[in-house]
């Protein structure tokens, strides 16, 4: 798996060209695309800024010396990131690091996007893997209610590494719904966010302009 994870992450960095403002994705396949490019910042010399989507993202930045920059300074050309989901038309479910809040910033303002994952996370329809959606804490129990009467069966993500619910780089709490099949993502991204206390669901639509799939057997451009 993590083979397959590398090849699609730096294949994707091969895109890159010198001079460049990267998005730079979240996860653990968008961190083999940062230590390629970070690679070529050393071998070749190429000059690059990135600009993070994460405070995983904006270590590994860190570590390999690429320059970081923000939306406040520049635009972005090219946004590299993962997902969880990829269904036939290129939507996404992404959030299962808890990082799509600024993920979906970054990437919906770069001029490409580029989706790089292995060939598990290619589906028919989004749905299997339950939805993320960030939450203001306060609006725990309204939004949950509003959720459950769509349909969804929610449950708050709770931490690893700490007790208590998970607490995204932004200082919210994630909620991950299951629905079903989504079986019609762009009219669900935009009606989840109408609800008070939604910061941001993790469903990407039509944004994505290429994705790049590690399998068993190389790397597949579609
Ligand atoms: C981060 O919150 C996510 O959107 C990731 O981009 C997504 O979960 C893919 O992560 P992996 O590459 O680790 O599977």
């Amino acid at each position: 798996m993590s083979q397959m994870k590398k090849d699609c992450g730096y294949a994707a960095a091969e895109l890159v060209k010198d001079g460049q403002v990267l998005g730079l994705g979240t996860g653990s396949t968008t961190l083999y695309f940062i230590e390629k490019v970070g690679m070529r910042v050393r071998d070749e010399g190429i000059e690059v800024m990135g600009i993070p989507t994460s405070f995983q993202s904006s270590l590994l930045a860190r570590k390999w010396n690429i320059p970081i920059t923000s939306l406040d300074e520049h635009e972005i050309d090219l946004a590299v990131d993962g997902a969880d989901e990829i269904d036939p038309d290129f939507n996404l479910i992404k959030g299962g690091g808890a990082a799509h809040t600024i993920e979906k910033i970054v990437d919906y303002s770069a001029k490409e996007l580029v989706i790089i994952a292995d060939d598990s996370k290619l589906v028919n329809v989004l749905g299997a893997f339950p939805l993320p959606i960030e939450i203001i804490p306060v609006s725990l129990n309204p939004v949950t209610k509003a959720l459950e009467d769509m349909g969804g069966e929610v449950n708050i993500r709770m931490g690893q590494a700490k007790d208590g619910p998970v607490i995204t780089d932004n200082g919210n709490f994630i909620l991950d719904v299951s629905f079903g099949e989504i079986d019609n993502p762009i009219s669900m991204e935009k009606e989840l966010n109408t609800l008070p206390g939604v910061v941001e669901n993790g469903l990407f639509t039509e944004m994505v302009d290429k994705v790049i799939i590690g399998s068993k057997d190389g790397v597949k451009y579609l």
